[in-house]
């Protein structure tokens, strides 16, 4: 028996088994622009994607169909850059890694600035205060002389100690998800935290101490609450919280 193809419109526009249907979203951003005004205001956009797209996919095609002047930051569009940080239906992700069909799409995503930083124009914000921060804690080698002939040598068990925090991307999602960091702007927040245990507890390294004292400071660690906001948002996956607990212990015992 042969069989017949169905080649009308209706089978043409049928989903590939297994592959997810197309569906309409509306995503309700939130805007500002130095050049409008001194207060925010929010547009909605309601457009088709695919499947499998991400909010950063249906944020392009907003840009490049709908309205040219939507501003956001995105290099790599794969989790690596951390560049495209965003408050997405009110928590901290990378809009790279978040597909539409997780995030409710039956009704409108609200996508905002992420919080605590000056916003420049709609989703992007002023980031050089994290990054003061992230300088702040010397994030480098320090070496006080005694370098080898050859390599630093290093055990898996030492290389173990700091793994976690070696992932970070410097996103940002931690540090303006912290409630303290909201209401203080001058606290180091979580990033810059993470960044001091990458290198204190490096077998390798010598700055340990120097960076210890200087998150010793009034807006250094111990303003940290516990509230957990740094490890839920971070898209790395890091202990954010569990690192701050090492580097506040290490403080108090100085082994590390
Ligand atoms: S710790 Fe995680 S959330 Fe914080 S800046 Fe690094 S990658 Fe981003
Ligand atoms: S665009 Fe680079 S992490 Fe999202």
């Amino acid at each position: 028996m042969t069989a017949t193809l169905d080649t009308t419109a209706e089978a043409e526009n049928k989903p590939a088994a297994g592959e997810i249907p197309s569906f309409d979203v509306t995503l309700k951003i939130q805007r500002f622009s130095p050049e409008v005004g001194p207060d925010p205001w929010w547009d909605e956009f309601t457009i088709t994607v695919h499947g499998t797209d991400r909010v950063l996919d249906a944020l392009h095609k907003i840009k490049w169909e709908d309205d040219g002047t939507l501003s956001f930051r995105r290099s790599c569009a794969h989790g690596v850059c951390g560049s495209d940080a965003m408050r997405i239906n009110g928590r901290n992700r990378l809009a790279c890694k978040t597909l539409l069909k997780d995030v409710n799409p039956d009704k409108p995503i609200i996508v905002e600035p992420i919080k605590g930083l000056p916003v420049l124009k709609d989703l992007i914000v002023d980031m050089e205060p994290f990054f003061a921060s992230y300088r702040e804690i010397m994030p480098f080698f320090i070496n006080k002389g005694n370098e080898p002939s050859k390599e630093h040598l290093q055990s898996s068990e030492e290389r173990e100690r700091f793994d976690d925090t070696t992932k970070c991307i410097l996103c940002a999602a931690c540090t303006s998800s912290c409630p303290v960091f909201w209401t203080d702007g001058q606290y180091f927040g979580p990033a810059a935290i993470v960044n001091a245990h990458r290198f204190i507890f490096d077998s390798r390294d010598d700055g340990a101490t120097q960076r210890l004292e200087i998150l010793n400071d009034k807006e250094g660690v111990w303003r940290c609450r516990t509230t957990f906001n740094c490890t839920e948002a971070c898209p790395r996956g890091i202990e954010v919280t569990k690192a701050i607990q090492e580097v506040k212990r290490a403080m108090i015992t100085r082994a590390f």
